[in-house]
């Protein structure tokens, strides 16, 4: 790609990744983009870099613009490899000796990470370095989500480099918000229910921080997807919101099944959640994908999960979707269980415990039907249906 200048001497020199679907264990449908910044000042400056096999790709870009070797330090706002993968590549470029400015847990990551004698120099919160025309403020935003995140600031400019915060899994040759408009809102939402939820009070704490000291934004560059100009309110505004997890009159009925009684199970309790005026449906775990079901998940009051039991355990996609829902915590949420089984039963039982764990509020102790479905049990499911529903909030 070619850069592209997002502000006066201010280049998007990131590469998109139209091929990826699978983001450790997160669908991305739509690929992908890595954003790396260049700017073009008296000490030009390059905040965060590529996965590594975009290096390449992201010098040549640079390489459109100046000579890569000119770049006089580099920004790293977070180690994770989809952003530091391309530092061996530029370092190598520009000089092994020239700084790289991170947090101080970044300076332990990238070392643990590239175990490189390079000129890793550690940043104060609220620290600024200038650049020449420009100041640069660093925030630490530890555990936003690694112990090394932080926000790189132009004032003046009021140019937030967000690291993955306001970021989206979303590949497309639209840099900017205005520029795809309400599309892009799904998958900044997925991407906050997979990346950002465990993580929501500290979000809420981070937007008053921001309140506080009055840092103005007109823009805001994270590491993935477009870059909100047009309207950076309108995600800081968003993430408040989900940060705040306000349940809906809505319930997922996730579940797998190996003879189609827990399906049957899990239609039947929809079925009766929708004529109750639940926002309703079924999410069978080997037809949707864990990470959009988390995204669905995030308005929801309830979460019904149904399991077979298999070999006196749970069904293995459920016990997935369980693990990786508790490693998220969601907050007010609600629970049932339910599965056909044939012989010891024990997979409501085993769904409960874990819907204990996350704090879910169960409606219900669980549903349990042997083998398939008859009349009386259609009817057991259409009862907790109705039990669920009426547990709901009315809106
Ligand atoms: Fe996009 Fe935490 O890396």
């Amino acid at each position: 790609m070619r850069p592209i200048e997002i502000a006066k001497d201010v280049y998007w020199v990131g590469a998109i990744d139209w091929n990826i679907r699978d983001f450790h264990g997160y669908s991305t449908y739509q690929g992908t983009t890595y954003n790396a910044y260049l700017l073009m000042d008296e000490k030009i400056t390059l905040i965060d870099t590529v996965k590594k096999e975009f290096a390449d790709e992201m010098i040549s870009s640079i390489g459109h613009l100046i000579d890569p070797k000119k770049i006089d330090q580099v920004i790293s706002n977070h180690t994770e490899m989809d952003h530091s993968g391309g530092l061996p590549r530029i370092m190598h470029r520009i000089g092994e000796d020239k700084p790289i400015y991170c947090s101080q847990m970044g300076f332990k990551n990238l070392s643990k990470h590239y175990h490189q004698k390079w000129n890793l120099r550690s940043v104060e919160n609220g620290g600024e370095l200038s650049i020449g025309k420009r100041t640069l403020t660093f925030l630490e935003t530890r555990m936003l989500h690694w112990p090394d995140s932080m926000f790189t600031y132009i004032k003046g400019e009021n140019i937030l480099f967000s690291s993955d915060a306001f970021g989206q899994h979303y590949a497309g040759l639209e840099r900017f918000d205005d520029e795809i408009g309400e599309a892009i809102m799904p998958h900044a939402l997925k991407y906050f229910a997979n990346i950002l939820l465990l993580y929501a009070p500290l979000i809420l704490k981070l937007v008053d921080r921001v309140k506080e000291i009055g840092l103005a934004i007109d823009m805001i560059c994270p590491d993935h997807g477009i870059i909100w100009r047009k309207e950076p309110g309108k995600i800081i505004s968003s993430y408040v919101e989900w940060s705040l997890q306000r349940p809906k009159r809505k319930a997922l009925v996730v579940y797998d099944t190996m003879w189609h009684s827990t399906e049957i199970m899990a239609n039947a309790i929809v079925d009766s959640l929708g004529q109750e005026g639940v926002d309703a449906r079924p999410m069978h775990l080997r037809t949707c994908h864990r990470s959009d079901i988390m995204a669905e998940i995030m308005d929801a009051a309830a979460v019904i999960m149904g399991s077979p039991t298999l070999n006196n355990g749970l069904f293995p996609t459920v016990s997935d979707f369980l693990t990786y829902m508790k490693g998220l915590r969601p907050q007010n949420k609600k629970g049932a269980a339910f599965g056909s089984y044939g012989w010891s039963g024990d997979a409501v039982k085993l769904i409960n415990k874990e819907m204990e764990a996350m704090k879910f509020e169960l409606i219900d102790p669980g549903l349990r039907i042997h083998y398939v479905p008859d009349e009386e049990g259609i009817k057991a499911c259409h009862e907790l249906g109705k039990k669920i529903a009426a547990a709901l909030p009315s809106q």
